[in-house]
């Protein structure tokens, strides 16, 4: 069955793809590579990754940067520092950036955030992308945002099952699903580029969860994509959870996500993650081969870059060649692809919603 041209789409269907092995996998990961070319090409777009800070006031059990986590030495960049950054990526090439950071809400962070978008948009005269991934705010501070010159907002829903949700954030009354998608919705009222994703092989998750994940995306009408393997960290309640799939299979099991969820919604925009890599090293470039489309190297001043691991083994905190884009487009001209130099590389889908309107 031709699933991309179907309106109605099978949960149970998608967790037989998710549950398949050996050759059938390789064949619907080549698929989902293929319907990527036909649609949207062999161009992969870059955003320079910015982490701002580590400081957060979250404390989400899986994740290594928490409130609750006193082993992190925590920083936060000065505007220096970041407008540094943004004049790397300006000057070698990237079309965008991304900030992001530890979940932060009150009113100075709110302010600088604002200040900086100014900044960066000045400093580039107006031409570099902006994409943050700042968390949960309110309306008012995503608009305000929006004004001030980012157009792109990535917020992970981290699983589309609220009661795995539940289970996998701290009861203290500032985790709530509902929160979350309300968040989610705003973003795409405002006029966002929107993205969402999830992570694959948390504990307790299963492949009905991971098909329904696929579902919500569809449904939800999301833009761009970011979704990677959950990968544990030392310091964290969730380390050495028993059940989990062995990282390998974590790491197959994302390649068929990003094929389907390819092959279902073919003109987004999706992100070969970070934590492909800390499990495979071509880890991002067999992403790009399954479906992803953007890649988001990190420029992140070197000396802070240690500070900031969501989970073990995060790689590119000891050097910068894995990340320089000539490295990356080396690799990908291997695979016959290359790099958007000073594009944005909005998404298609975006851009198609916009002209049907
Ligand atoms: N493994 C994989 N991804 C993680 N993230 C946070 N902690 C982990 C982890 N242990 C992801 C979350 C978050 C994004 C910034 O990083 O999905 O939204």
């Amino acid at each position: 069955m031709n699933i991309s041209e179907s309106c109605y789409i099978s949960d149970t269907y998608l967790a037989e793809q998710l549950a398949l092995a050996g050759t059938e996998s390789q064949a619907l990961i080549e698929r989902g590579g293929a319907v990527k070319y036909n649609t949207i090409g062999k161009t992969v777009h870059v955003r320079g990754l910015i982490e701002l800070s580590n400081l957060c006031s979250k404390s989400c059990l899986y994740c290594g940067i928490r409130s609750g986590n006193s082993n992190v030495e925590r920083y936060n960049l000065s505007d220096n520092e970041i407008l540094d950054s943004v004049r790397f990526a300006y000057d070698n090439g990237y079309g965008s950036i991304a900030l992001q950071a530890g979940e932060l809400t009150d009113k100075r962070f709110i302010v600088r955030i604002d200040r900086l978008l100014r900044k960066i948009k000045q400093l580039s005269n107006n031409q570099i992308g902006i994409t943050l991934s700042l968390g949960e705010q309110s309306f008012d501070t995503y608009r305000r945002w929006f004004e001030s010159g980012a157009h792109r907002y990535l917020l992970r829903i981290e699983t589309s099952n609220r009661e795995l949700y539940k289970r996998l954030h701290p009861c203290d009354g500032f985790h709530d699903f509902d929160n979350r998608l309300k968040c989610l919705q705003n973003i795409k009222s405002i006029g966002y580029q929107t993205g969402t994703g999830v992570m694959i092989g948390l504990p307790f998750q299963s492949l009905s969860d991971l098909a329904n994940d696929l579902l919500f995306m569809k449904n939800f009408g999301v833009d761009m994509v970011g979704m990677g393997p959950f990968v544990e960290h030392d310091d964290t309640p969730l380390n050495g959870i028993s059940g989990v799939l062995p990282l390998r299979q974590r790491f197959e099991l994302t390649l068929r996500m990003i094929a389907l969820l390819r092959i279902i919604m073919p003109d987004i925009n999706m992100v070969a993650s970070t934590a492909m890599q800390t499990i495979d090293p071509m880890g991002r470039e067999k992403a790009v081969m399954a479906g992803a489309n953007i890649i988001m190297p990190n420029i992140t001043p070197k000396m802070f870059r240690n500070r900031y691991m969501l989970y073990n083994n995060k790689p590119g905190v000891n050097e910068d060649v894995q990340d320089s884009l000539s490295f990356i487009e080396a690799r990908l001209r291997q695979f016959d692809h290359s790099i958007g130099y000073e594009q944005w590389g909005d998404s298609l889908h975006f851009k198609l919603k916009r002209l049907k309107r």
